[in-house]
């Protein structure tokens, strides 16, 4: 690549790494996500050579056990397709060492497995109470040197308060620019594509405003549960967990203006603007523009499941919602007048994410016999990615006396159109690459994350303030009844 052609794509030309130390190695992000990841990333050839990815973990395991147990994760994410060639240059740069933050011996363990690397990747895929003591060490060890870079994982505080503090930790460690926030929806080649959608082609964007859009909507369902993960998942909650990072940025890559260029900070500092331009709910108005529900006991994927409170290891005094939904409005000059409708769950009846852009109706019909659908952009982001496009056409028909029409809509299968290219790429793929290329382009910027945090924490305030009730909805249903009121009293429904 050119250099000119590198700044663009906004990849630098950093020295490769040379050691990527994984915390949490043994647990279950590492083993379902981040191992198979660098697996397939080796196998492609994309690796730096002699790059050696070291786990660390508090579970005192023998070498050839914890390869065993990466093969073992790896055998089930590669459908049992794991070439031996490519595994026997993986597996040798595996490098096992039990770790225990709370010990300064530790650190030295840390430092000799690095066997002097200058150029280290260290990646916290641990619970956050560690961030801290893990950043600490490794700046007293002297590791957090100039040549390593840092990326962790959310969850990055539960409000903006304990967000600043993990954050705050972070740089006294490391500086901004070798900090790489993990949200792996921007891993997600669907996500990325939005950016080819509306800045590879001109047709969108003169329409890509408020004067032709009526309103947006972003859903992201789930069928799962909370799987395993209750009493994680019972301090944050939908809103923490999906709304607070993955549906934000959904929005902010449907909001934002076009950015000067895909350089980190072109991207950023303009997903920041979207995030400084969302009008608070607070007060009485959560009651309007919000509801929190929580799935009761139902039917999802065709078997019949327990509710929430039900769940292994749940409470059944817990008040925490599975699922919201929300009417959020971007006040700026593109989109005043055109709200936002995110809306996210789990025990949903299937598992989807989709954009949905909604065009304003004709101003004037002259198709007195029939009725007009406005045209809708439809975006589907998983599990297949699609794009439609639903435009008015006439009925065939030699009816006298006016024209029947009918909706029909364009559409574009991403899978059917890359045939070739492996389907279903892991997001952690892209986004492991990126920070061996030393590239924030995907990754959140502490200010753009504290925005966020910020617009939430009023809604989880108005919420505690003016004790909005926490609905229910049946496992396997969209949700309860006031999350179809909500879209529907402006006049709009959801687009199942
Ligand atoms: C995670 C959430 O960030 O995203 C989970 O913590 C959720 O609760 C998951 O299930 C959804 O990710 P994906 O890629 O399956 O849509």
């Amino acid at each position: 690549m050119s250099s000119s052609a590198a700044h663009r794509s906004g990849r630098s030309h950093a020295a490769a790494p040379d050691a990527l130390m994984l915390f949490g190695a043994t647990g279950d992000l590492a083993l379902r996500m981040l191992y198979p990841s660098l697996y397939f990333l080796d196998a492609a050839e994309l690796l730096p050579p002699g790059m050696r990815v070291i786990g660390a973990a508090r579970s005192e395991l023998a070498h050839d056990d914890f390869l065993q147990r990466v093969r073992e994760a790896l055998e089930v994410r590669a459908d049992g397709e794991v070439s031996e060639a490519a595994w026997a240059r993986f597996s040798a740069r595996l490098v096992y060492v039990s770790f225990d933050a709370s010990k300064p011996e530790s650190f030295l363990a840390l430092a000799n497995a690095l066997e002097n690397a200058s150029r280290t990747i260290f990646y916290l895929s641990t619970s956050p109470g560690l961030f801290g003591p893990i950043c600490t060490g490794l700046k007293a060890a002297g590791l957090a040197h100039a040549g390593s870079r840092m990326v962790v994982e959310k969850p990055i505080g539960r409000d903006l308060k304990s967000c600043q503090a993990i954050n705050d930790v972070l740089a006294d460690a490391f500086s901004e620019d070798r900090i790489f926030r993990v949200d792996h929806y921007l891993g997600k080649e669907a996500v990325q594509n939005l950016l080819a959608l509306r800045f590879a082609n001109t047709l969108f964007e003169p329409l890509w405003n408020k004067s032709a859009i009526d309103h947006v909507q972003i859903t992201v369902a789930e069928t799962v549960g909370v799987e395993g993960r209750w009493d994680y998942y019972d301090d944050y909650g939908a809103l923490r967990d999906m709304v607070q990072n993955h549906l934000l940025q959904l929005l902010c890559l449907v909001a934002m203006e076009p950015p000067a260029s895909l350089e980190p900070d072109a991207v950023r500092s303009e997903k920041i603007k979207v995030l400084q331009s969302l009008r608070p709910i607070h007060g009485r108005e959560v009651e309007r523009s919000t509801v929190r529900a929580q799935y009761a006991a139902g039917v999802a994927d065709g078997r019949s499941v327990p509710g929430y409170a039900d769940e292994a290891g749940g409470r059944p005094d817990t008040q925490t919602e599975t699922f919201v939904a929300l009417m959020a409005h971007v006040d700026n000059w593109r989109w005043a007048g055109t709200p936002f409708y995110l809306r996210t769950g789990k025990r949903l009846p299937e598992r989807s994410s989709e954009i949905v852009i909604q065009f304003r109706s004709v101003p004037h019909s002259i198709f007195s016999g029939s009725d007009l659908v406005a045209n809708r952009l439809t975006i589907r982001l998983q599990p297949e990615e699609d794009i439609a496009l639903t435009l008015m056409n006439k009925t065939p028909s030699l009816e006298h006396g006016g024209m029947e029409l009918t909706p029909l809509s364009l559409n574009l299968s991403l899978s059917h159109a890359f045939k070739d290219k492996r389907p279903r790429r892991i997001a952690y793929e892209r986004l492991l690459l990126e920070v061996i290329h030393d590239n924030q382009t995907l990754f959140v910027r502490r200010d753009e994350q504290e925005t966020a945090w910020r617009w939430i924490d009023a809604i989880r305030t108005a919420w505690d303030r003016q004790a909005v009730k926490l609905a229910t909805y049946g496992a396997g249903a969209w949700g309860p009844a006031g999350a179809f009121a909500l879209i529907e009293r402006h006049g709009h429904s959801w687009a199942d």
